[in-house]
């Protein structure tokens, strides 16, 4: 007896995890439940990443077991001039998921925005496939074999599912999504290749990601997946369109992954006729309507918003490698800022004091209910 006692406290310190939680009480959380389904990952800031709030990190780390970097390895950051490379925080991102055990993400390869600004200088074709070529395999490579999957491109489409007119195309033409694709599986054969965009649920975007994945295979190019970023509002897109989206890319035999999901609650300026979105809205009470607590109503409608894609997701769970929320609460959303900045937006499962919301309860209780 005496022996036990004396031994349970060795015990439980040999149990514990690399997130500092003992194993033995861990309960149900969002990757737990969904373990059998698809990852459950998210978005880590430069101070997640960094580890500079330990109940973000242990919250992090008790849900989610997918990480997505939200920022520090677009091509700003991690490749801000033709010659330099800085990946002292992307090689901390790569080194907290590894000690965590969990499904890593790259964001992301090639896209127009959060460009380094030497690079949307370039005007030549030859100096821009050097570029390419140089880009993709040195960050590909640095983590090779660490690095579960990439977002090659990010948003080369139109919303009537044309080619984006960007630095990329002016100066390569499309062959340039051929070539990325191309690079990066040179530099790593074994990572899964993702094509990355928003809005893929509307039809005409939709139809336009098939054609590529189509020209990116037949051209010889390797692609595994399409990221279907997942920025929704709470009445779009509609179930059966997310649903045809799924069906359609898995009959492309790729994976469908939901790469940055939140839910606005917010006035959309775009949904007011005739407003001109370039007009400033910021200080706009009516487009900031709660600044300081969600009504409950509201809290309700995401809570059911969510129950409904997760649903539909469950049903897809053999097409869908990963659901990715952008962001862990909140308070650290983007969406605080975007499209107008300084509101308060409501997003995601945490609030901004890391607590679980109705939203959180009802995807768990889907898991629930099957027991
Ligand atoms: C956003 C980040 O969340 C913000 O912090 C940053 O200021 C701008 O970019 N699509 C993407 C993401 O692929 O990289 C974007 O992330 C959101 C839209």
């Amino acid at each position: 007896m005496k022996l036990i006692n004396h031994c349970l406290p060795l015990i439980s310190i040999l149990i514990l995890n690399s997130c500092n939680i003992k194993k033995t009480e861990v309960s149900a959380s969002l990757k737990n439940s969904y373990k059998d389904d698809f990852y459950m990952g998210t978005a880590l800031s430069a101070d997640q990443i960094e580890e500079k709030n330990a109940k973000e990190d242990s919250l992090i780390c008790r849900e989610f077991n997918a990480i997505t970097a939200e920022n520090i390895m677009k091509s700003m950051f991690v490749h801000p001039q033709k010659d330099k490379y800085d990946f002292t925080l992307s090689d901390k991102f790569v080194a907290f998921g590894e000690k965590n055990k969990m499904f890593i993400h790259g964001h992301t390869l090639i896209w127009h925005s959060q460009l380094a600004p030497w690079m949307e200088k370039i005007k030549d074709s030859t100096e821009m496939k050097a570029f390419m070529k140089d880009h993709i395999t040195t960050i590909v490579s640095q983590y090779k074999g660490r690095i579960n999957s990439w977002d090659v491109v990010n948003e080369a489409l139109n919303e009537d599912g044309t080619l984006r007119k960007s630095v990329f195309l002016n100066t390569l033409g499309e062959d340039y999504l051929v070539d990325a694709f191309k690079l990066a599986a040179a530099a790593d054969p074994k990572v899964d290749l993702y094509y990355n965009d928003y809005n893929l649920e509307d039809p005409a975007k939709r139809e336009g990601v098939i054609r590529l994945v189509k020209k990116i295979k037949a051209a010889g190019g390797k692609i595994d997946g399409v990221g279907s970023q997942g920025h929704w509002q709470l009445d779009s897109p509609s179930l059966e369109e997310i649903e045809k989206s799924i069906l359609a890319y898995s009959a492309l035999g790729v994976k469908v992954a939901f790469t940055e999901l939140d839910i606005t609650v917010l006035p959309n300026p775009w949904d007011l006729k005739g407003a001109d979105v370039n007009q400033n809205f910021e200080g706009n009470a009516k487009m900031n309507p709660y600044p300081e607590i969600l009504p409950d109503s509201v809290q309700t409608k995401l809570a059911q918003r969510y129950a409904d894609i997760f649903k539909l997701f469950l049903k897809h769970k053999d097409k869908i490698s990963r659901v990715t929320f952008w962001g862990v609460h909140d308070g650290q959303s983007w969406l605080n800022d975007w499209p107008i900045k300084g509101r308060t937006n409501y997003p995601l499962l945490f609030d901004k004091e890391l607590q679980p919301k109705k939203a959180y309860n009802s995807v768990m209780q889907l898991k629930e209910a099957k027991k």
